[in-house]
Order: C-alpha cells, then structure tokens, then sequence
C-alpha cells in the first residue's frame, strides 16, 4: 500500500525540533557524501517554469530511498510543486507519495537555520529576511528554536507578501534588501534573483547571510565583492555550490568554500572566530535531507493512521 500524505496531512505530522534533530544528525554523520549525491537533473520548459529532478536520496543504514520531482514556477504560489516518492529499498514498493512544496520547505529552510545559527554571532537576536517565500518561513521557525530572536525586518517585491510575513512571524517591513541588511544582523535571503541583492557596503561588520535563492545556475543574490570578503563561507556540498550555487554564481572553484555544514557541525572548521568577522551559508539543498524528513513524516503516519493509503497496483 502506498500512504498519501497532503500538505496537511504534513503539518500535523512534522515537528520542527524533531525534523532540525534528523537533519542537525544528517549533517553531522556527512549523511550523504559525494559517494551518494547522484543526480539532479534540471530542465527548461516551453512553459514560465522549470522541471527538476533529485534522485536518489539516500542515508546510511536506512534501507529506503526518495526519488523528487518538482515544478518551480516562480510567479506561481506556491512556487514550487511535486512530489516525493518514498520507496522501500528492499523490492522498491512504493511506501508513500508526499507533497514535495512541504517537505521542500521544512527540509530547506530548518537545515538553513542550524546553518545560520552555527555561524551567526551568539549574540545577534535580529533576524533579516529578504522574500518573503515558503522556505524563509521556515528558516524562521527553525531559527526560533536555536535562539531568542529580538526583532524581524522583511521586504519583499510583493509589499503584500512582506506584511504577511511581518504579521506571521512578529516583526516589522523594510523597503529594500539594504534596509534590512542595515537592521538586521542576520540576513536570510530566499528570493528568485539573477543579480546580487546586497553588496559589501550594505552589511553591517559582523552580519551573518544565509543565500537559499542561489541554487540554480545563473541565479544571484549576494555580490562577487561581499561573498569575497566573508570570514566565513560555508556550503552544504563543495562540488554543487561550484557547480551552481553560490560559488558559480561568482565564478569560484569549489575550494573556495572555507567549510560545509557538515564540518561546522562536527567541529571540525571552527565557525565564526571574531564577532567582526562576515560570515555567508549559500546551501543548495541535498537529496538525503528529502528522505530524512520523509522517513520521519511516514513513520509518524503509520503510528497515527495520518493520510489515505492506496493501491496503486490494484
Ligand atoms: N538552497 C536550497 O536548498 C533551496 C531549496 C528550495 C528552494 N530554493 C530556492 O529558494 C528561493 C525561494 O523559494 P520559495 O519556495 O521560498 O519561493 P517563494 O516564491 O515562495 O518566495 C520567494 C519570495 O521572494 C520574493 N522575491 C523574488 N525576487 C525578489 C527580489 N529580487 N527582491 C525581494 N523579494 C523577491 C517573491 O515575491 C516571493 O515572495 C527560490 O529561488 C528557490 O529555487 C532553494
């Protein structure tokens, strides 16, 4: 039988310090390592919108796997929008079908904020954010959970969207990315941008930004000059960030990045080393954090009853 498991179904089912202790182990374990990166497949379509592919993810000792297909149509809401298949990996059954725009934006955005929050000041209690989309609600949630946050500045294209988001989470709305990166010293930036956002001179000496727009080739949301001179900056995978993340969008080689999540976590690059100190997480989001969450929501489900079953063999 194959579990269904809506939007809603999710939100009843995920919690979000559950979900940052499975992705904060994920990372911490190098989950999943060059060796198991497999593809992400990404293609233009004759339509505003692109088709995108990650399979396999995968984690050590889990004997299942997801594959994910997604829509991102960025004048769309929600933006992004597929599903995920979560199969057994002893003979393939299909275990569940998952909305993807969901566990996207819990994985993205909770993975970010344990990124965000290993590198930001231990003092920095305002929270910037610039597009005001599903995965910076996330980021914002998770990061509620790591740290007090004092005050939140949002702007937006869509000055609808930034009151929205002010109004959700508590905070108040700023006109301009630079006006955020003013008063904020955490700036998460989730936007569909082709050209940078925030430059040197707009970051307070300190801040701390986490890019999650930049996972796609040619997309930009901070300076080559601002990326240059961060202290710090760290990736979730070397070889994608070089490849279309936020290293190729500044035309740096992979070795460029100072540190992966991974080893930030582990303890094996030290982080921020002065409370002057820039420092930037440009993730691109990797296949194993989709099972991760999946397996979480699915396992909960079967306890719960949660979510219609079917039989797609039938
Ligand atoms: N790095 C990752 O792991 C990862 C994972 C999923 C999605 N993403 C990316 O994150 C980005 C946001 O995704 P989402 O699902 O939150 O989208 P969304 O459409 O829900 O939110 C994006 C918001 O940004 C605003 N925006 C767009 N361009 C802007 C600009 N130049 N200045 C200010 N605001 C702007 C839009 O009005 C919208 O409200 C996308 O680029 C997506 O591809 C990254």
């Amino acid at each position: 039988m194959t579990r269904i498991l809506t939007r809603g179904d999710l939100l009843t089912l995920l919690d979000p310090s559950a979900c940052l202790d499975a992705l904060r182990d994920g990372f911490a374990r190098d989950a999943g390592g060059a060796a198991v990166e497999g593809q992400r497949i990404r293609t233009d379509l004759p339509f505003p919108g692109t088709a995108t592919a990650l399979l396999p993810g995968l984690l050590p000792g889990v004997e299942a796997y997801t594959v994910k297909v997604n829509a991102k149509f960025p004048a769309a809401t929600p933006a992004l929008r597929g599903v995920i298949c979560l199969h057994d990996g002893a003979d393939g059954e299909l275990l569940a079908l998952l909305d993807s725009a969901t566990i996207t934006a819990w994985r993205t955005g909770l993975a970010a904020a344990l990124g965000t929050h290993v590198l930001a000041s231990p003092g920095s209690d305002v929270v910037g954010v610039v597009g005001a989309g599903a995965q910076a609600d996330l980021v914002v949630t998770g990061l509620r959970r790591l740290r007090p946050l004092r005050d939140l500045v949002v702007h937006d294209l869509s000055p609808e969207r930034a009151a929205a988001f002010a109004a959700r989470h508590g905070g108040g709305v700023a006109g301009s990315a630079a006006e955020v990166a003013a008063r904020a010293g955490i700036v998460v930036l989730a936007t569909w941008s082709r050209a940078p956002l925030l430059d040197l001179p707009d970051v307070r000496p300190g801040a701390h930004l986490t890019t999650l727009g930049v996972d796609e080739p040619g997309k930009q949301e901070l300076s080559p000059a601002l990326l240059r001179a961060a202290g710090v900056l760290a990736v979730d995978d070397r070889p994608l960030a070089a490849a279309m993340g936020v290293l190729a969008a500044t035309g740096l080689p992979a070795g460029a990045a100072h540190a992966t999540l991974g080893e930030l976590l582990r303890g094996d690059h030290p982080g921020r080393t002065g409370p002057d100190q820039i420092t930037v997480y440009g993730p691109v989001g990797l296949p194993w954090q989709d099972l991760a969450l999946s397996l979480l929501a699915w396992r909960e489900a079967g306890r719960r009853g949660v979510g219609a079953e079917i039989d797609l063999l039938a």
